[in-house]
């Protein structure tokens, strides 16, 4: 653990024992939060929760505790039936690492939870985030948490007025997480920072009056909780126009499936897609794009559908493209394979979001319907 000296948090028992006691009455009624506690459940939670809400976890957890009921079951899986499961949350190198993770825990551990720490560290996706979570609930170990919750509540209650996503202000962020722990119950209090940052201490307006930290929160007493923690500076946003080409070859239409080493999206599978040319219009750059992607010639139909999505700081408008084979042989290159698919077969293909709203589009559209 990386220690730093900063001058010592104001922090006492009397304050972890109002947090706790606030926690044991408002916390709610998660999945993973149900007793007995199940480090399976609390592993595979964390995963999920970093980068997304709880609201949109809690369905995929269900789904996939429901058919992975075990890490022994996840283990023996195939990365698709994970990767399919996953489909929708984005950041599928988690579920990849989590995928590689249990077969190294039941490889190596043979479906006896490690309570080691070195163990934990030395597996793929686990970082000091999810470290400390799965220790701190599963074996009630004393290691700090940061995310973005916590790390707001932690920034208010003592007044920090530097950036603590980066440089210094990062090491205190977690330096203030380790010296607020408790001698126990260590999982219970970390989840407690969570949930207090997720419904009272709220990035705005925060109900203070609710807060059982409220008599000790030097940005309370400043009256300064708008600007702790310093808002994100956001990225200035870049327009893109794509197109996707749904082409199609005797009622079925064209599934690529993205390299492995993708940096977005690794293994999932998609229609092609790519960047329109300014000086090309939406016909011209689907003819170009099915074949610098696929190697095949088109003839295109229509337009049906245009979405709007955002990728990082990437604001995407996807025109959807229907199109006919006329010819040509698959070739490899930006996708890895590519598979003539039946409408009713889309389900058993891990796709992202966006792409489950094109495909969706393309099978409710007027012509495909008036076509089945
Ligand atoms: N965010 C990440 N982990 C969480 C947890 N255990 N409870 C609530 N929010 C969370």
């Amino acid at each position: 653990m990386n220690r730093t000296d900063f001058p010592p948090f104001d922090w006492n028992a009397d304050s972890s024992h109002r947090l706790l006691a606030w926690f044991d009455q408002h916390q709610r009624d998660l999945p993973w939060r149900r007793q007995p506690r199940n480090p399976y459940h609390i592993w595979v939670s964390e995963v999920m929760l970093q980068q997304t809400t709880v609201a949109a976890v809690i369905p995929y957890f269900e789904r996939f505790i429901a058919a992975f009921p075990t890490v022994e079951a996840l283990a023996a899986a195939t990365e698709q039936q994970v990767l399919k499961l996953w489909a929708g949350l984005g950041y599928y190198r988690r579920a990849r690492h989590l995928y590689a993770a249990a077969k190294q825990l039941v490889r190596d551990h043979h479906g006896q939870w490690p309570d080691d720490p070195t163990v934990w560290q030395a597996l793929p996706g686990v970082g000091r985030y999810i470290l400390g979570a799965v220790l701190s609930q599963a074996f009630d170990q004393r290691w700090p948490i940061v995310e973005a919750n916590s790390l707001r509540v932690l920034t208010r209650v003592f007044g920090y007025r530097g950036d603590p996503r980066t440089g210094l202000g990062h090491k205190w962020v977690w330096a203030a997480a380790e010296a607020v722990l408790p001698g126990h119950r260590c999982g219970d209090f970390n989840q407690a920072l969570m949930e207090l940052g997720s419904l009272v201490c709220t990035p705005t307006a925060p109900q203070c009056d609710r807060c059982p930290l409220g008599t000790c929160c030097q940005a309370r007493q400043r009256g300064l909780q708008e600007q702790i923690p310093p808002k994100k500076k956001p990225l200035p946003s870049v327009a893109v126009s794509e197109v996707g080409v749904v082409i199609w070859k005797k009622g079925r239409l064209l599934l690529c499936q993205r390299p492995r080493t993708a940096t977005r999206w690794p293994d999932l599978w998609e229609v092609p897609h790519a960047e329109k040319l300014p000086t090309e219009d939406t016909a011209a750059a689907a003819i170009r794009i099915a074949q610098e992607l696929t190697g095949y010639t088109i003839e295109p139909t229509a337009e049906f559908i245009t979405l709007k999505h955002g990728v990082t700081r990437f604001a995407i408008t996807l025109v959807g493209y229907e199109a006919q084979y006329t010819g040509g042989r698959f070739r490899r290159g930006p996708y890895s394979q590519a598979k003539w698919v039946k409408p009713q077969e889309f389900a058993n293909y891990p796709v992202s979001s966006p792409q489950r709203k094109l495909l969706a589009a393309v099978v409710n559209s007027p012509r495909q319907r008036r076509l089945f």
